[in-house]
């Protein structure tokens, strides 16, 4: 089988895995990482949205070996020393989560938005996380709470920093 090294929230793990394990079930069956959620298993609605060097993938559409050498960030390495991530804290701030299954993979995918436009329009965060799929809020606080958060992204973070939340 085929020996992969991969930094997951900044642990660096070293992972026997058949070619066919899914970035997914690697995450959470073998490095326990569950706060990353399985919706679909199709790529459709990216619940399962993690950092893949920086860029946000669908874990559930990428094979552990193709995450060989990378650096993973789930949601469960986005808090520092205890203190939420701007864009976990705006999250909250707008309450745009109700069962919150949706809510890591929106996350990581709304940070991703923000390298790209670090000031999003609403139709831009609209456009931005149509890949990312909510059955309970209906969209308008997820969208205020991803504007909030890059304003404050803006404010406690700086611009090369965004790279590696
Ligand atoms: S579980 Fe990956 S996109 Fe739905
Ligand atoms: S909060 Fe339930 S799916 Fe989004």
């Amino acid at each position: 089988m085929p020996r992969i090294s991969v930094t997951v929230d900044g642990i660096r793990y070293d992972e026997e895995v058949e070619p066919r394990l899914l970035l997914v079930h690697l995450l959470r069956d073998r490095l326990g990482k569950t706060g990353t959620p399985i919706g679909c298993d199709t790529s459709n609605c990216g619940a399962c949205t993690v950092l893949l060097d920086g860029r946000s993938v669908k874990s559930c559409s990428v094979l552990a070996v193709q995450a060989d050498g990378g650096d993973v960030v789930t949601i469960e390495g986005l808090a520092t020393g205890g203190t939420w991530h701007p864009m976990q804290k705006a999250f909250h701030e707008e309450h745009a989560l109700q069962c919150g299954y949706c809510t890591p993979g929106m996350i990581m995918a709304a940070i991703d938005l923000l390298h790209d436009d670090p000031d999003p329009s609403e139709e831009a965060v609209r456009e931005g996380l149509e890949g990312n799929l909510c059955r309970c809020t209906g969209y308008c606080t997820i969208v205020r709470a991803v504007r909030r958060g890059a304003r404050e992204m803006s404010q406690e973070m700086p611009r090369e920093g965004m790279a590696t939340p």
